[in-house]
């Protein structure tokens, strides 16, 4: 008797739990962790490691905390990417000055690849210093042998010092034109950007590295894909092959264009790309592009947003940050983006939305709620 009574029990336990379990995706709602707490890794991505799932992305301060010394790179893992469990900071400011990463810095768009020569875990961040607004531009580097962390911080850096990209020309880096002799945002003054007035000012120092992602290609080798030049040209740059340094060979792509928010996945043998244009944190109408090689020549290919013009003009409230790969055999990819919301950016809600094709290219429309399962 007592056997069954604890069995029911059980029963009754276990369905408790699986309804408190969330099944579907509610984009822009919050979207609670395994504790309850809305999931603070923004500007983030996932990746599958030995069938988990972990997302990663920036864990924000919430708004009134002065203690900045618990701020980093969040970690969440799951087995099914709707129920995720907090790991805690898999990376952490520094509580040295002598550090570039010491409190008070800012740590944005982190990205971790997994590199199968060395068995360690990499991350890449988008890395501002303390009291410098957005001035340093500047790309971190940590790594790991365990994929939640601690990840050990090795160094920040603007990339690609002394070195032309490969797709600039001889005339290009002769050029004198000098930011000084032109008017912003003038005919002239685009014309030399999209020449590579920026590329010329910061060669010896390195070249700017604001909002990023990672990819690996096909044949093994990652990039290091992010905002350049005062972000006007996107710079697609190589890695070492243990991911922790740059090669030197870097790709400028969409030069003038004005693209942030990187986020890249590969499909039906071709490359695809979403960005947003450069508005900081309000939501601006989402891009996409299209090319045949990862370097390029990347071809812009209009808004993907099938919404409302509203909607449309706004990326259904959302910039863009990943596009999650479920099964690239069967094209079933998902949009990720943020909301951001500045006054307390730990609280920004996070937009998933499935990709959809039409004549083979991938439109996203709204949808208020749906199921992760009609994906797989
Ligand atoms: C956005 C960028 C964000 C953050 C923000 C600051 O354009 O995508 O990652 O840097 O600007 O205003």
């Amino acid at each position: 008797m007592k056997k069954k009574i604890s069995l029911i029990l059980l029963i009754i336990l276990s369905l408790g739990a699986r309804a408190q379990e969330s099944v579907t995706i509610k984009p822009g709602q919050v979207w609670p962790d395994t504790d309850g707490n809305h999931i603070n890794a923004h500007g983030g991505a996932i990746i599958e490691h030995k069938g988990i799932y972990y997302w990663f992305g920036e864990s924000r301060l919430p708004r009134g905390v002065q203690d900045k010394t618990k701020y980093g790179v969040g970690c969440y893992s799951s087995n099914d990417l709707i129920n995720w469990k907090n790991e805690g900071l898999s990376l952490r400011v520094i509580n040295d000055t002598a550090s570039l990463l010491h409190p008070g810095c800012v740590i944005e768009r982190p990205k971790v690849i997994f590199n199968s020569k060395t068995g360690k875990f990499v991350m890449w961040f988008h890395h501002e210093l303390k009291g410098q607004g957005y001035k340093a531009a500047m790309t971190g580097v940590a790594v790991s042998d365990k994929i939640t962390g601690p990840y050990k911080y090795i160094r920040s850096l603007r990339p690609n010092a002394g070195t032309w990209p490969q797709n600039f020309t001889e005339e290009q880096k002769k050029l004198q034109a000098k930011e000084g002799d032109l008017k912003s945002w003038s005919e002239e003054w685009k014309q030399a950007v999209r020449d590579g007035l920026f590329v010329r000012r910061d060669f010896a120092g390195g070249q700017m590295a604001r909002d990023m992602t990672l990819y690996i290609d096909k044949d093994g080798k990652a990039y290091h894909i992010h905002s350049a030049e005062e972000n006007m040209t996107l710079h697609f740059s190589e890695l070492t092959d243990d991911f922790l340094d740059f090669t030197g060979r870097y790709y400028r792509v969409l030069p003038g264009e004005s693209n942030e928010a990187p986020a890249i996945f590969y499909a039906k043998g071709k490359y695809f790309m979403f960005t947003s244009g450069t508005t900081g944190w309000k939501p601006n109408p989402g891009r996409l592009s299209v090319a045949e090689k990862l370097t390029g020549e990347w071809k812009a290919a209009g808004n993907p947003c099938r919404g409302t013009e509203e909607e449309n003009k706004i990326t259904f409230g959302s910039q863009s940050t990943n596009v999650l790969a479920l099964n690239i055999k069967k094209d079933l990819f998902v949009y990720m983006g943020d909301r951001w919301t500045p006054e307390n950016l730990s609280d920004s809600p996070h937009v998933w939305l499935p990709v959809e094709w039409e004549a083979e290219m991938p439109v996203i429309r709204w949808q208020k709620e749906w199921d992760m399962k009609r994906l797989k």
